[in-house]
């Protein structure tokens, strides 16, 4: 395997790891909601929101490699509200493990916009990063 090959394997295991922390996020989401709703109790909501906003915590620090690894160019917007993103969830966070309950709803609100703009976005361009590093026959089988 030569080395660009390589590097498309990595790319695509990193995405593949990426694609399963969205999945783990919306069932965490889910999860937070239902507990909310459901009036599961605080202790409940407090710890699924703490289980939320530190796999988003991880799912960003995994962005960043991804992105600093395969060498993909970061607007000067997209980092800036990245930093704030990861802010707010520190934030947030810190007041959970406070036991302040206001704060799962708050994350529970800010994982909703995150998820329904971030992971689209994501999806797109990092899936046509990929597809940069890909060889003709990879390019082939993903119809570009
Ligand atoms: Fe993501």
């Amino acid at each position: 395997m030569n080395s660009r090959e390589n590097r498309f394997q990595t790319c695509g295991d990193q995405l593949e790891i990426l694609d399963n922390e969205h999945t783990e996020i919306r069932r965490q989401y889910i999860e937070l909601d239902d507990a909310i709703l459901q009036g599961e109790g605080s202790a409940r909501i407090l710890e699924a929101a703490a289980e939320l906003a530190q796999t988003m915590g991880t799912h960003f620090t995994h962005e960043e490699e991804f992105q600093e690894t395969n060498l993909i160019p970061v607007f000067e917007k997209q980092s800036s509200t990245g930093r704030a993103t990861m802010a707010e969830i520190m934030m947030i966070a810190q007041r959970l493990q406070q036991g302040e309950v206001y704060a799962a709803l708050r994350l529970r609100g800010l994982c909703k916009g995150w998820m329904h703009e971030h992971m689209y976005v994501e999806n797109v361009e990092f899936g046509i990063a990929s597809l940069a590093f890909a060889n003709e026959s990879d390019r082939i089988r993903a119809q570009i």
